[in-house]
């Protein structure tokens, strides 16, 4: 069957969800494709932190209902070392700016809800997508859908925000890309649990043993993590084993750190990477599907985030016959990411215990936590990069 689309949008993520409603906005029609169903889209424990940019490009966008009801804001993290626990003051160090904690799985519901709402086209539990002739006037989506039917959507663009495993970067012919990456030698075992958090702000936590972090979702519902070996499976980590760690990376005189159900367990690896340029003729990619950065940042979101705001204004130029914009796109989302790479993997280093790592590396790791626990300077330069950097466009 053969459709007419003027984007064709592949993967039902942040990026691509946004991407079609920011289109809509500008009165231009996209189709997602997705392989997952909409109840795994809507229940896939991933991030939680949000920058203030973000924040105001959902409201702006008219998606903020519910995030201004419910997101918890946040002026500033706690670091913990040497058994202290140290606040990092967002709102002093930057003039007021904060984050919230609103967990991805929220920003996809509102989404789905609102493009469905719109009688925008999403088609859940694809399969077998095929992007073609990306570098055509007329690019071509492929893909069967869940009833079976192969369908061939006929396109001005093709947006590829199908995350890092996906189709679409890997549609580039050989010798486009360039590749920076880095893998990091540990991983995050991360947990939901249905109990109140024990802090008002995350804790990021430096310890012998390894790194943890003591983030949540809601009044009554924490998220916790655990640096972990690479290969480390989630059957060696019963939930007594789990909070046994956590009790002892977290310990603190006259601190508790408070036990509940598990909801959700689970391993994630860590990863740099960043592919340019990241367009082809009339492929465009966006969020992991061209950048990841570990998750200590808190970024790969956000970053998600501010590509396709600034990929729905080209589209916009490009499907009115301007292709100029489109040239630009790249060079003007990736000095961003760079920033975000480069702060993720400071983050990284600083906070986690390299396998084999000796004396020398943790003094190292100590001094600098020290360092931005004590300077202004260099607090407010922490402080500056995890609020976030302005809105794309201005
Ligand atoms: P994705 O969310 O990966 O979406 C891609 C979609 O494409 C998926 O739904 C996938 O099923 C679909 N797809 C794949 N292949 C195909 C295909 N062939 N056809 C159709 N569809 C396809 N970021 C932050 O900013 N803050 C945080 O606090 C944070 N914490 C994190 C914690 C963890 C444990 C993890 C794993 C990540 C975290 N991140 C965080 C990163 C963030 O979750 C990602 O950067 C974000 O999901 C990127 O969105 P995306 O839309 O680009 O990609
Ligand atoms: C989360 O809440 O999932 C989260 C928060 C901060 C991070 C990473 C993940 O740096």
């Amino acid at each position: 069957m053969l459709f007419r689309s003027q984007v064709g949008i592949v993967g039902a993520g942040p990026a691509g969800l946004l991407l079609s409603h920011l289109l809509a906005l500008r009165g231009i029609e996209s189709v997602v494709v997705e392989i997952r169903s909409r109840a795994y889209c809507e229940a896939r424990q991933r991030a939680g932190v949000l920058e203030d940019s973000s924040v105001r490009l959902l409201r702006e966008a008219g998606l903020a209902d519910r995030l201004d009801r419910e997101g918890l804001q946040h002026g500033g993290i706690y670091l913990q070392f040497d058994g202290e626990r140290r606040h990092v003051d967002f709102r002093d160090l930057t003039g007021g700016r904060t984050v919230t904690v609103y967990a991805q799985t929220e920003v996809v519901k509102d989404l789905i809800a609102k493009r469905l709402a719109a009688g925008g086209a999403i088609e859940f539990e694809v399969s077998d997508t095929v992007v073609d002739q990306i570098d055509s006037d007329r690019p071509v989506l492929r893909y069967t859908s869940a009833d079976g039917v192969r369908r061939e959507v006929i396109c001005d663009a093709i947006a590829g925000c199908d995350g890092f495993h996906g189709i679409c970067r890997p549609a580039i012919p050989d010798g486009v890309l360039t590749v920076r990456e880095r893998d990091y030698p540990y991983a995050w075992l991360g947990i939901l649990a249905d109990v109140p958090p024990s802090t008002d702000e995350l804790i990021y936590a430096y310890h012998g043993r390894g790194f943890a972090l003591h983030s949540l979702r809601s009044p009554t519902v924490s998220r916790l993590y655990l640096q972990v070996a690479p290969d480390e499976s989630i059957e060696n980590w019963p939930d007594e084993r789990i909070w046994d760690e956590l009790q002892l990376r977290f310990a603190l005189p006259g601190w508790d750190l408070r036990q509940g159900p598990v909801l959700d367990k689970g391993i994630t690896s860590m990863r740099s990477f960043v592919s340019a340029p990241m367009r082809y003729g009339r492929l465009f990619l966006a969020g992991d599907a061209t950048h990841i950065v570990p998750p200590t940042g808190a970024k790969g979101l956000n970053l998600a985030l501010a590509d396709v705001a600034v990929l729905a204004g080209v589209l916009d130029r490009l499907v009115h016959g301007d292709a100029g914009p489109a040239d630009t796109y790249s060079a003007t989302c990736l000095g961003r990411v760079w920033r975000s790479t480069h702060f993720s993997w400071w983050m990284t280093t600083m906070l986690h215990r390299a396998p084999g790592a000796d004396d020398f590396e943790s003094e190292l790791q100590l001094s600098q936590l020290r360092y931005v626990t004590s300077s202004r300077a260099a607090a407010t330069s922490l402080a500056e990069n995890y609020t976030g950097y302005p809105a794309p466009g201005r």
